[in-house]
């Protein structure tokens, strides 16, 4: 049985779905996610294991009931399938609807049989191109050939797949329909990404540029019926079904959509600070309240509800706004995409 939501925001909005990002560690370094040269957090700082489940289980218990694992990237993490296997207790329970990840996918050969064992039954895999030269400059330490491995073997274990592709002008622009097809074909949903103005994006190791997800769309519907879904989740994201193919498309539009007003969700870092807004600063921090209260989760869940009072109503990401472009300084590897 699910529980009743507790967790209802100044807005009206109850949420019922946290981020969580397990590790700021990634074995990829994306150009607009990091730095080559990153410096990340000591192991101290990070909840452990154990504080990630009852930090994951004190949400469940105020009604969470979709919990996203991201980073960084989630499965580099030493241990994490412990933590997995601790979290199929809430979904055997119903408290828990769904447990997904959203990873770079080069871990997936090793753990995709374990994290369906688990409980876990969809994941997102984040590819911008299937070129395997374009791969390397994107993600600087990736290797496509490993990703795609990845994704077959999560694929055999029966996991769904979703591809998530962030769109980069003069970079990605030219695949397109390769990568639409690809996963058509595949039977893989994707979702495109618009690049948002994180981490170090506009150093000189930019790729790619702002592609305007609206200019993506009309170019996919000069060569494909597309059909507006209506929006369920929460998110960000949109969706379009293609006629011709029948898959589902979505776009994640942040700094061209406001989406705020369903928001449902907050996010987690891996020191256990929650952002209840992406596009802002404020945060709680919970690992303090968690760690001096081992026996007593009254003070965390108090801490918890004294934050979800302080959720804003929406945010102001916007390349006219702000300081030099609107940057939001935090990593995305920090908070979890
Ligand atoms: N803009 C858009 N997406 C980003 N991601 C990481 N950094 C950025 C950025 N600056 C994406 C990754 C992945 C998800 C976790 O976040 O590509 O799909
Ligand atoms: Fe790693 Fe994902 Fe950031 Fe790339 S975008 S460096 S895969 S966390």
């Amino acid at each position: 049985m699910s529980n009743a939501p507790r967790l209802i925001d100044p807005f009206a909005r109850a949420i019922t779905y946290l981020r969580v990002s397990v590790t700021d560690r990634c074995d990829f370094r994306c150009v607009y996610c990091m730095a080559e040269n990153m410096t990340f957090l000591p192991k101290k700082e990070l909840l452990t294991l154990e504080e990630l489940d009852r930090m994951c289980t004190t949400f469940i218990n105020l009604g969470v009931e979709k919990i996203r694992i991201t980073g960084g990237e989630p499965l580099v993490r030493r241990g994490i399938m412990t933590f997995f296997d601790g979290m199929t207790r809430h979904l055997e329970s119903g408290a828990l609807k769904e447990l997904t990840v959203t990873t770079n996918g080069s871990q997936l050969d090793r753990f995709a049989n374990d994290l369906y064992s688990a409980g876990v039954r969809r994941i997102n895999v984040s590819l911008d191109t299937l070129d395997p030269e374009k791969f390397t400059r994107v993600t600087r330490w990736g290797r496509l050939e490993q990703v795609l491995r990845g994704i077959e073997t999560a694929r055999n274990a029966g996991l769904r797949v979703k591809i998530n592709t962030v769109a980069l002008k003069g970079f990605n622009e030219d695949e397109l329909f390769t990568l639409t097809d690809w996963c058509a074909r595949e039977d893989m949903d994707q979702t495109f990404i618009e690049v948002m103005p994180m981490g170090d994006l506009g150093n000189e190791d930019r790729v790619g540029q702002y592609w305007s997800l609206k200019e993506l769309r009309a170019t996919l519907s000069e060569r494909f019926t597309l059909t507006d879904l209506p929006e369920s989740t929460g998110g960000p994201a949109r969706y379009v079904r293609i006629e011709e193919t029948g898959q589902k498309i979505g776009f994640i539009t942040p700094l061209t959509h406001n989406f705020c007003e369903s928001c449902n969700r907050v996010r987690m870092t891996c020191t256990g600070e929650l952002f209840m807004c992406l596009g802002q600063e404020d945060n709680a921090s919970l690992r303090d309240v968690l760690r001096a209260n081992p026996d007593d989760d009254a003070p965390l869940v108090a801490a918890i509800e004294r934050a979800i009072g302080r959720k804003p109503e929406g945010h102001d990401f916007d390349y006219s706004r702000q300081k030099p472009d609107g940057q939001v300084s935090r990593h995305m590897s920090h908070t979890g995409g």
